[in-house]
């Protein structure tokens, strides 16, 4: 069912420091920082040849993100993101499997511009999962 990988999330407690360690430490091509108020969150994608790294900084005042960086002050990974075809056949299969769908199990358009959805850490060791449809 899952495909590619589309990207590691990090959350980042500083931007601006996160984008000049990638763009120029390791020298990747990190692009500009894009605000997403329907998921609180500004993300930062940086493309890599085989996938891509997307950072997240907190935007509002009750980012889904804050709590992860209060627990994780110099920052850490935060989901990992696999690519699906079908995102409502994903999510129904999963259903029926037992694993959790957060925020109601509907989808929601990501950064991206496509639908997304996240899985519950606890039925995946701990990880956070994003499916994209692609
Ligand atoms: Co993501």
């Amino acid at each position: 069912m899952i495909g590619r990988l589309n990207h590691v999330a990090i959350a980042v407690p500083d931007l601006e420091a996160a984008q000049a360690m990638y763009r120029d430490t390791l020298g990747a091509n990190v692009g500009a920082p894009q605000d997403e108020p329907d998921h609180g969150v500004t993300v930062v994608f940086i493309e890599l040849p085989n996938t891509k790294i997307e950072l997240l900084y907190p935007l509002g005042d009750d980012s889904p993100i804050a709590g992860f960086l209060e627990k994780n002050p110099s920052g850490g990974i935060h989901h990992v993101c696999y690519e699906v075809d079908d995102i409502i056949a994903s999510r129904d299969h999963l259903a029926g499997q037992g694993a959790r769908i957060l925020g109601g199990g509907e989808p929601k358009i990501g950064a991206h511009g496509k639908p997304v959805l996240f899985l519950h850490p606890k039925d995946f060791n701990g990880t956070l999962i994003e499916l994209e449809q692609v």
